[in-house]
């Protein structure tokens, strides 16, 4: 243990030794894919042979795959956040509060409706938002909260319905990084008015690019059909061979956000295949936690007990302040990744200090980013954020498919950049 592999040492894990690869595929995949290409339907727009668009199968069976009857599939997590907005009438003159320490999504799309985001601090534990937060930062143009469900864990969904409810304004889930957590028995994406996903390659569940969004209310159903498909949607009749499966219905002007055949077959492949993932994945976390345990000083990030089961889309290591002296954290990350040949990294800037959140780039943004649009969104402190930035460092859910060997090398390089922090 006398040197670190990122001053020249012996590593822990050698560059021979593979971590799983992501996405997962084999030849039923081959075959569904193989299926959508012949059928030459490789979009919604064009004629159905007679048989259900893959999307539409894919939206049925993800909508039963989190207990609740409607499911519209987009062509990105972006866009169902955008359509989730545009769903609940959100635009000019409102305000939507929305968490610093996630993806530029949730924030963009709100700025996107014409809308102002106000942008909260976090739990330092688990970077997700707060009901206390949330309440403080409400005001008579409040319209919803957009909740992101973070990392590895779920936000506070019983405290934070209440503070909705009580507000009487509307909940938007963004659960591109939680697909099938459990929240007392529920799927998280149903305690909101409406639920976003994305599918995007890294996540727990993929098709290349995609999202969808979900509900239990029938209105907001149409309503995201048409957002997604240029104001066309599925009429109750029957597909018929020849003829096209959406029909001009313009109760609501809508944009083309839809998914393509050829990555609905991609998913209509991979799905059946999540839940395995997610039993896997524990198996392995819960030999990493019983390693990092008996370390000391470290921690998975905490998930509340009302979880029945969580989602790791990137696996969380929180460690006491100091464990590395005053190493900053995308030092240690550096040091554990040449450890082990895979990348760590602590989570990604929170979006005040991001130069993805940058509105005053684009003229559109002009009518809300005025300085006292600025100083609405972004005047508040961060130290929530910044405590959890300094203290994590997270690895892609991919390396949890492995075994126990892989969870104890990542033990080991943490006990070993650990001991020889004073060198980094
Ligand atoms: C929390 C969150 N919301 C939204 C998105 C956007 O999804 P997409 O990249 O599919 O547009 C992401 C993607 O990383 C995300 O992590």
């Amino acid at each position: 243990m006398s040197k670190l592999a990122l001053h020249g040492g012996d590593p822990v894990r050698s560059r021979q030794s593979a971590w799983p690869a992501w996405p997962q595929y084999d030849e039923d995949t081959e075959r569904e894919l193989i299926a959508a290409l012949r059928s030459r339907r490789w979009g919604l727009s064009w004629p159905s042979d007679g048989t259900q668009a893959r999307e539409r199968r894919l939206a049925a069976a993800f909508a039963q795959y989190n207990g609740v009857p409607y499911c519209v599939s987009v062509d990105h997590g972006s866009s169902a956040l955008l359509v989730a907005l545009e769903a609940l009438d959100i635009g000019p003159g409102d305000e939507v509060i929305v968490p610093v320490m996630t993806w530029v999504a949730p924030v963009s799309t709100v700025l996107r409706v014409g809308a102002l985001p106000v942008v909260v601090d976090v739990d330092p534990e688990t970077g997700c938002i707060t009901p206390e937060a949330i309440k403080a930062a409400l005001s008579e143009k409040t319209k919803a909260v957009v909740v992101v469900h973070l990392a590895a864990t779920v936000a506070d969904l019983d405290g934070i319905t209440r503070v909705v409810e009580e507000a009487g304004i509307s909940l938007i889930e963004d659960c591109a990084q939680a697909h099938g957590a459990k929240w007392r028995g529920r799927s998280v994406g149903t305690f909101g008015a409406l639920g976003a996903f994305s599918f995007q390659n890294g996540k727990v569940l993929t098709g290349g690019e995609g999202g969808a969004v979900i509900t239990s209310d029938e209105r907001l159903y149409h309503r995201v059909q048409q957002l997604r498909a240029d104001s066309r949607r599925y009429p109750d009749a029957e597909v018929v061979a020849g003829g096209h499966e959406l029909e001009e219905v313009g109760e609501v002007m809508g944009g083309n956000y839809c998914m393509s055949e050829l990555s609905a077959g991609v998913l209509l492949d991979q799905l059946p295949r999540l839940d395995g993932q997610h039993e896997h994945r524990e198996k392995v976390a819960a030999v990493l936690e019983t390693g990092l345990a008996a370390l000391g000083d470290f921690g998975p990030i905490p998930v509340p007990e009302q979880v029945d089961r969580r989602s790791i889309y990137e696996y969380g290591v929180r460690f006491r302040p100091g464990t590395f002296g005053d190493v900053p954290a995308q030092r240690v990350a550096d040091a554990v990744s040449a450890e082990l040949h895979m990348a760590w990294w602590p989570p990604d800037l929170p979006l005040h200090r991001s130069v993805m959140l940058h509105p005053h780039t684009k003229r559109r943004f002009a009518p809300v980013w005025t300085e006292e649009g600025r100083r609405r969104a972004l005047g508040r402190t961060y130290e929530g954020a910044e405590r959890y930035r300094d203290t994590t460092l997270v690895f892609h859910h991919q390396a949890l498919l492995g075994g126990v060997e892989e969870a104890q090398d990542m033990v080991r390089a943490l006990e070993k950049v650990r001991a020889l922090s004073r060198h980094l």
